[in-house]
């Protein structure tokens, strides 16, 4: 073959690399409704950014015939790219070769970038689409997905990893997801489990179908595995590439300072008075959220999963800042199991990556009763205490209504390192709600009370409500900053995160803590 052949020969190789599982199985899954791993590539990164890796790379797998079968590739697209000029590195798996079921080279082909990754300090976006262990090759394919697992632990904290799950994710394939920070799923065509629908019935009896199994609705909304679900492929990129745009780059960065012409010192007399006269009607603090934001520009992370507390990323006169926030419309805002491994998650991840962490409060306490003792809220609870507690990044409180008991300390308080705690006039900073406090506090002279019970209590909750359910008693003992007025809420919260820009702190040397898992 002389030189010009030789070209030609390349350009040919190329393309065939290209055309993954074949015409026919490329048909096949877009009947389905699915877009093929370079298509999702292309999606993700900006227009011409992709350079690949190991294009030409091919299992080594000489059982059940495989020796006759080859696909350039070997079922994954990897390489690296850029969103919004930021460098990321990419892994995509091909459902058209092998069901995209996980070999040796593949393995090895995905753990080229994560290394890649840390050496450079950029995220990894993993692409899935797979039917897991790839059967023919055994314990090879089950030694690549722990060299992924080891690389997903000791990336963690160190470059941001980001899932989207656009098809199968079976079996061993669900570690890799699990492993990484976020995950988003596609409604309808993606799924997560360990043990498929007919496992299920042959060992628990169980009839369940694949979406009720591990769909995206499950996961978002029961189990907490999965934090977004999209209706499309296309919503699903547009997640992850909206997550991207508040992280940095690795966890020696700060995130991107975006600038805005929302002015800093907007102010928003609605805030003035959101806050219900009746302590027990709710409101919805999304509404806070977004009034007091860049642009009202707030990307939700788990919208559906332990709704009583709002997570997510937003934008402060430039600055990323993770969101955390009690939310009053949903189980009255009380923390729960799920909530507060939802919330340490979510402050754990923003911790890891220098990113500011803005908490909102209005918690009347824990929820009580055997489901949540049995279930171990204790144990769950303190996940949030420790992962406030630990939290070296700046934090910013504001306690819009109720901060009672212990969900007042976990929640981002002067006590546990919060750095700039503000209250709202409405705020009521106490040990208990006032009717709880009066009926305990006065239940013998109100059984020894002549005349009618239930007045004689209402008068001493007025009496401890009026006494102890504000904000003055913190604020002069110091273990609130300031009592601010709402409707410059944006100001007071761009201010301190400018004072805090450089802020330094740190936790005694240790190996790591012991988080109560
Ligand atoms: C090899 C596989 C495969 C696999 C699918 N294929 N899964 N090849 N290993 N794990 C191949 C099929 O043979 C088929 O090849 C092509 O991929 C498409 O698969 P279909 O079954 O035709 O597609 P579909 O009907 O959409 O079903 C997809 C599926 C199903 C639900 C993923 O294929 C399936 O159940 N696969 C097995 C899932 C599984 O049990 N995986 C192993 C888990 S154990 P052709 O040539 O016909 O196109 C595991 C342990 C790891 O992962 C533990 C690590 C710690």
């Amino acid at each position: 073959m002389n030189n010009h052949e030789k070209v030609k020969e390349l350009v040919k190789l190329r393309e065939k690399a290209k055309e993954g599982g074949g015409a026919e199985r490329i048909k096949r899954h877009h009947d389905n409704g699915r877009k093929t791993a370079r298509e999702r590539i292309a999606l993700l990164l900006d227009e011409g950014s992709f350079e690949e890796f190991d294009m030409f790379k091919a299992h080594r797998c000489v059982h059940f015939g495989m020796e006759q079968t080859e696909y350039l590739g070997d079922g994954v697209v990897t390489g690296y790219g850029t969103i919004q000029g930021r460098l990321v590195y990419v892994f995509s798996q091909d459902f058209t070769i092998f069901g995209g079921a996980l070999s040796e080279t593949f393995a090895e082909k995905i753990c080229k970038i994560m290394d890649l990754a840390v050496k450079n300090g950029a995220p990894v976006i993993g692409l899935n689409d797979s039917g897991g262990a790839r059967i023919q090759e055994g314990i090879e394919s089950l030694a690549g997905y722990t060299d992924i697992f080891l690389r997903n632990v000791m990336s963690s904290g160190v470059v941001p990893q980001l899932s989207g799950i656009f098809g199968p994710c079976a079996g061993g394939a669900v570690y890799s997801p699990a492993l990484t920070d976020f995950t988003v799923m596609v409604k309808k065509n993606s799924y997560m489990f360990l043990t498929g629908p007919k496992v299920v019935k042959t060992v628990t009896h169980e009839e369940v179908d694949t979406d009720s199994l591990g769909g995206a609705e499950v996961h978002t909304t029961k189990s907490g595995v999965a934090h977004l679900a999209a209706e499309s492929e296309e919503q699903a990129i547009e997640y992850l590439r909206t997550i991207f745009s508040f992280v940095p780059q690795n966890n020696m960065e700060n995130p991107p300072f975006v600038p805005t012409n929302d002015p800093d010192n907007r102010t928003d007399e609605v805030l003035d008075h959101i806050i219900p006269e009746n302590p027990n009607e709710a409101y919805d603090i999304k509404e806070v959220i977004y009034r007091t934001i860049d642009d009202a520009n707030f990307m939700e992370i788990q919208p559906n999963f332990a709704a009583n507390l709002v997570i997510g990323f937003a934008r402060y006169g430039g600055m990323s800042v993770g969101i955390v926030a009690n939310q009053p419309k949903y189980l009255a805002g009380v923390l729960d199991i799920d909530s507060s491994i939802k919330g340490a998650r979510f402050v754990r991840f923003c911790d890891a990556f220098n990113i500011p962490v803005v908490t909102f409060v209005d918690v009347p306490g824990f929820l009580p009763g055997t489901i949540q003792e049995h279930g171990g809220v204790i144990r769950n609870g303190a996940k949030m205490l420790y992962a406030y507690a630990e939290a070296t990044v700046p934090k910013v409180t504001v306690i819009t209504r109720k901060a009672y008991g212990g969900a007042y300390c976990v929640m981002s308080s002067k006590h546990l390192r919060g750095d700039i705690n503000y209250a709202w006039p409405t705020a009521e900073i106490a040990v208990m709600g006032a009717k709880g406090a009066a009926e305990i506090l006065y239940a013998r002279e109100a059984n020894a009370y002549e005349g009618d019970r239930a007045e004689f209590l209402k008068v001493k909750e007025v009496e401890y409500a009026e006494n102890f359910a504000n904000p003055y008693i913190a604020a002069k003992r110091g273990y609130v900053d300031d009592i601010i007025l709402p409707n410059r809420t944006r100001f007071r919260i761009i201010r301190a995160l400018i004072m805090l820009k450089d802020k330094q702190d740190s936790n005694p040397p240790k190996k790591h803590g012991n988080i109560p898992l």
